[in-house]
């Protein structure tokens, strides 16, 4: 008999963890998060949340999405990317980043109703722990992991309660591994990795410090540092990264993995943090330092059985991109509707194998664009003539060089601006953020063909109606009040909905009578003049991809899974049998 029951247990409270608990109960699952320590992260390492993101937090309720936003630094304040040879000395160049061009703004602001910002993990994971706390997890913190079984009616676990030394045994329905990127979970598991562990060493200096006379004119969240040695290890140039606009710092800096760990003393923190800020007699208030490993490292099967991981425990990478918290958040929204709707008795357990099709490729094309981003500075330090091992005497003469006026000067410098240019692939790649595309047991083409991308597709997100793709953003606004509405706010919120225009009238009868017959909920909506919902402006009627009278079937975390360009013959015979393939009835 195991001390505990729930239906789910989640090991670990990090972003994947908590997200997990804050969907499942909002959809009304029981479920028992447990963390070793005794309380949540204590560093800000997460702090690019991208709109893919947010509109997880958006669908958690306006309450989630306004306070993320209340105690996030604004986009308007990321976008200086500065290239610099200290934030005292000199700047090399700068890119506008994070959706900060003008460009880039447009097309952020077309594709979503939420912002980017930047929310450091010290603030993302109270507000995801606390919203699952109050919607009904049990959290049990200082209890440690320690291994799980599984049979076939659930998974036995048994954890170390380190208050009392004790153990205890919880049993559960399903377990979630979101237990970071040395998951025993998924050790346990048997799950299959491919790439490597430790490609790179770097340290995090965490530290107060008021520097906006170099900074506030420029506001940025990252100032890269080309100074020798920068290219050693880490994550491709010395960082100082904004935690707190701009009194609050996280400095990274590599360490050469083949050598020895270094130790990082309070003497040699504030000496890396003067060297790089340039301020010799710079004071520092050190709150910690650690050292960790640069991973290129991702699952090729992510769940077994009843056991499903997420987060780093499947994919692990540099923080390039800003994708790690991101994807675990988004990792959780993928399955936590499965699961409700399994455990509910929605949906047949086969839907859970979806999980591992849909984000295992994900996990693979985030953890390869990270590694890539590294690589991707080597151009800029070869265009500043700093290979590696280049004293600082020749640093110099190279930076001089480049302020000349003959041809090779002038050359120099468009290889500069070339090369920042180029790093708009980890510092603007809108795509990378947004263009999932799931291919699964969970969606249903009917033998559409997928639209090839227009434009590059890591830096430009292309939205579609496909079925496997996420949900375009349309505003609409609603026909009583005017109020402003995103088409994804008409959906997720853990049901399926069915989106129509006039003429469509039979699809949401025929959304009832599936409703009905399979014991699920359905949302529906038919948009157009003098219904609940108006496409004024005509976006929704460009970005849709279905006459009026179509119908798009969209899955409770937003992503299509069919699509009817027109009324069909027999709309219920269609939703049911599409309803019944998708949740595996
Ligand atoms: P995470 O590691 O956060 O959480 C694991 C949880 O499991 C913790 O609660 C831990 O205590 C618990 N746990 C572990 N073992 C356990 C056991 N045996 N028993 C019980 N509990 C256990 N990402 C991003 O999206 N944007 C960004 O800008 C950045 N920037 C960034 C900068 C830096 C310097 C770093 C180092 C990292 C980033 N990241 C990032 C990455 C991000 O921090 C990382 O991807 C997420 O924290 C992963 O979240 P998880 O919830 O998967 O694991």
């Amino acid at each position: 008999m195991a001390d505990i029951n729930t239906d789910v247990l989640i090991i670990g409270t990090g972003p994947a963890g908590s997200a997990s608990a804050a969907l499942l109960s909002s959809y009304g699952v029981a479920n028992m998060a447990v963390n070793r320590y005794r309380w949540l992260a204590n560093t800000p390492r997460a702090h690019i949340t991208n709109q893919r993101t947010m509109e997880v937090l958006r669908d958690l309720g306006q309450d989630v999405e306004d306070e993320a936003y209340m105690f996030a630094t604004h986009q308007d304040l990321m976008g200086e990317n500065i290239f610099c040879e200290s934030l005292a000395g000199e700047e090399i160049g700068r890119m506008k980043a994070w959706g900060n061009h003008p460009l880039s703004r447009a097309e952020h602001q077309m594709s979503s109703p939420t912002k980017m910002n930047d929310l450091p993990q010290t603030f993302m994971e109270p507000l995801l722990f606390k919203t699952a706390c109050q919607r009904g997890t049990q959290a049990r913190m200082s209890t440690e992991y320690l291994r799980h079984e599984q049979d076939s009616e659930g998974v036995t676990t048994t954890c170390l309660d380190r208050l009392t030394g004790k153990e205890v045994t919880i049993r559960s329905r399903y377990l979630i591994g979101a237990d970071g990127g040395k998951s025993l979970v998924a050790e346990h598991a048997g799950l299959t990795f491919e790439g490597k562990m430790g490609v790179g060493g770097s340290m995090n200096i965490l530290f107060r410090a008021d520097l906006s006379k170099y900074v506030a004119h420029r506001p940025s969240v990252l100032y890269w540092v080309m100074q020798p040695g920068a290219d050693v290890g880490g994550i491709g140039m010395g960082l100082v990264r904004m935690v707190r606009p701009w009194n609050e710092w996280l400095i990274v800096w590599g360490y050469d993995i083949n050598g020895p760990e270094p130790e990082v003393t309070p003497e040699f923190a504030t000496g890396v943090a003067r060297q790089l800020i340039g301020d010799p007699e710079l004071e520092i208030e050190l709150l910690s330092a650690n050292v960790w490993t640069v991973n290129n490292y991702y699952a090729t099967k992510t769940a077994n059985g009843r056991v499903f991981c997420m987060g780093d425990a499947i994919h692990r990478h540099p923080p390039s991109n800003g994708l790690g918290s991101n994807t675990s958040i988004q990792d959780a929204f993928n399955l936590a509707w499965k699961l409700a709707m399994v455990l509910k008795g929605q949906a047949g357990e086969r839907l859970l194998e979806t999980y591992d099709a849909e984000r295992a490729p994900v996990a693979k094309q985030i953890v390869t664009r990270a590694n890539q981003s590294i690589a991707e500075t080597g151009p800029i330090f070869k265009a500043l003539g700093m290979a590696e091992g280049v004293d600082p005497v020749q640093m110099q003469k190279n930076l001089q060089a480049r302020t000349e006026g003959s041809a090779e000067a002038e050359a120099q410098r468009a290889a500069i601006r070339k090369a920042i240019s180029f790093k708009k692939y980890e510092f603007d790649a809108h795509g990378v953020e947004m263009n999932q595309r799931y291919r699964s047991g969970a969606v249903v083409t009917d033998g559409q063909i997928e639209p090839a991308f227009q434009m590059d597709a890591d830096l430009h997100y292309q939205p579609t109606t496909w079925p496997g793709a996420r949900l375009p953003h349309a505003w609409l606004y609603r026909h009583d009040t005017g109020a402003q509405v995103s088409t994804l706010d008409l959906c997720g919120r853990g049901h399926f909905s069915v989106l129509t225009g006039l003429g469509g009238e039979a699809w949401a009868e025929a959304a009832s009578r599936a409703a009905a017959d399979l014991g699920i909920s359905i949302a529906v909506h038919i948009i157009g003049p003098r219904q609940t919902y108006v496409d004024h402006s005509g976006e929704w009627a460009r970005l849709s991809e279905i006459h009026d009278n179509g119908c798009l079937l969209v899955r409770p975390d937003h992503h299509i899974c069919w699509r009817a360009t027109e009324l069909s013959t027999d709309p219920a015979a269609d939703l049911g049998r599409v309803l019944r393939t998708v949740l595996a009835r």
